[in-house]
């Protein structure tokens, strides 16, 4: 049997947190402790009223595709909930339903960009975004930013490294892995900046919901320009429903409807029956207290980190992830977290699986676990540094 590869086959790159949980697994499946604080995904279970509406769509025997854009009321129900929230008026039309914001990512490139087009990205950043946009035959071009930028693109590294390749670039607001926020001021700037190129900015807002001291936003506030990504993955809690949406530019809502009935047909319709549900007012109560609830877990883990001699450079103000310096305590990061799981059980995620830059000093912490196992973790990791220096 032949084992021919695509050469894009070949170059996806693997995500190494994926090995690390795979070895988490086994060591749980020996009957070790583990702590997960590698997960990107909240632990929370969806919350009721949402599980109840996707039950009754089961036994209502709503199992059939939707419209490819949507089931109409949920696309409603997304515009309602930005005029709610952030008093910006979209028209339904402009809101395509989609198969996680991994789904409105593929459209968002494959609207927007041939092989061979460019989109510029932050280093580091959300690796499957720019592995998606390698798939199709986009050149990536991850550009680094440092903490004194936030972690985020700027307007002046959209002045200066776009090129005649360049269609578009693509922030994500909160980050992954960072937690760290496009003020408005800086959200508007690359906006005009991306707009003055005659590109595309591409927004992935999938942790909007999840931010804790700041103002929340969005990018329609201050432009109908871009193409806006969102989910019900993670502030909603669903995971494993799928379902995520993408905001496009009116002029753009066609060629979108089209590749959506060629790529995906239509977004799972139980899900979208049940995402009605995320959007009532009990749902939101439960959605609230969940994100106090992460908020108080960053509230401990942010300065414990810090005692045990990580450097965090920038305040996250969202998602439930901290990046940290561990360079006061190895010189290897990547190493570092595969000797912590083997000799306590603690898994975090390596820099490495963000990009390249100062990624052999970096560690994402996630904060999806009971406050219990967080304090668990931080005893074990502080034994395990004691013991490292004593060694
Ligand atoms: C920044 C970012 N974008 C997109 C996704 C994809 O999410 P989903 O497809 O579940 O909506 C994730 C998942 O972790 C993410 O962190």
């Amino acid at each position: 049997m032949s084992d021919y590869l695509s050469s894009r086959a070949r170059r996806v790159k693997p995500f190494h947190v994926m090995d690390l949980l795979a070895r988490a697994q086994q060591m749980q499946a020996q009957g070790r402790e583990v702590l997960h604080l590698e997960v990107g995904e909240p632990d929370f279970a969806t919350a009721q009223p949402i599980i109840d509406a996707g039950i009754s769509a089961l036994e209502k025997q709503y199992t059939h595709y939707t419209p490819a854009t949507g089931l109409p009321e949920l696309r409603q129900a997304v515009a309602e909930y930005y005029a709610r929230k952030f008093a910006v008026t979209i028209d339904a039309s402009r809101i395509i339903i989609t198969p996680g914001a991994s789904g409105a990512l593929q459209l968002a490139l494959c609207c927007l960009l041939d092989a061979g087009d460019e989109v510029l990205l932050s280093d580091p950043g959300y690796p499957c975004n720019r592995n998606i946009a390698e798939l199709l035959g986009i050149k990536t071009r991850a550009l680094p930013v440092s903490a004194e930028q936030n972690y985020q693109l700027s307007a002046g590294q959209i002045e200066a490294e776009w090129n005649e390749r360049t269609r578009a670039a693509m922030v994500s607001t909160p980050s992954n892995p960072t937690g760290t926020r496009l003020e408005a001021q800086s959200m508007q700037a690359l906006l005009v900046a991306v707009a003055h190129k005659q590109g595309h900015l591409i927004v992935d807002e999938i942790y909007q919901g999840l931010v804790y001291d700041a103002d929340d936003g969005t990018a329609l506030q201050y432009s109908s320009d871009g193409f806006v990504i969102n989910s019900f993955s993670k502030y909603f809690g669903m995971t494993g429903w799928r379902l995520g949406w993408m905001v496009v530019p009116e002029n753009y809502v066609s060629a979108v409807d089209r590749m959506a009935q060629n790529l995906f047909l239509a977004a799972p319709t139980p899900s979208q029956y049940a995402a009605l549900a995320a959007f009532l007012p009990e749902t939101e109560v439960i959605l609230q207290l969940r994100r106090a609830e992460f908020q108080q877990r960053r509230d401990y883990l942010l300065p414990a980190l810090q005692a045990l001699g990580f450097e965090i450079a920038r305040q996250p103000e969202g998602a439930f992830y901290i990046y940290a310096n561990g360079s006061a305590i190895t010189g290897d990061a990547f190493r570092w977290s595969c000797n912590l799981l083997e000799q306590t059980g603690v898994a975090v995620t390596p820099g490495v699986d963000f990009g390249d830059y100062q990624a052999g000093q970096h560690l994402r912490f996630a904060y999806t676990r009971p406050m219990a196992e967080l304090q668990r973790a931080v005893q074990l990791i502080d034994q395990f540094i004691q013991h490292s220096k004593q060694a």
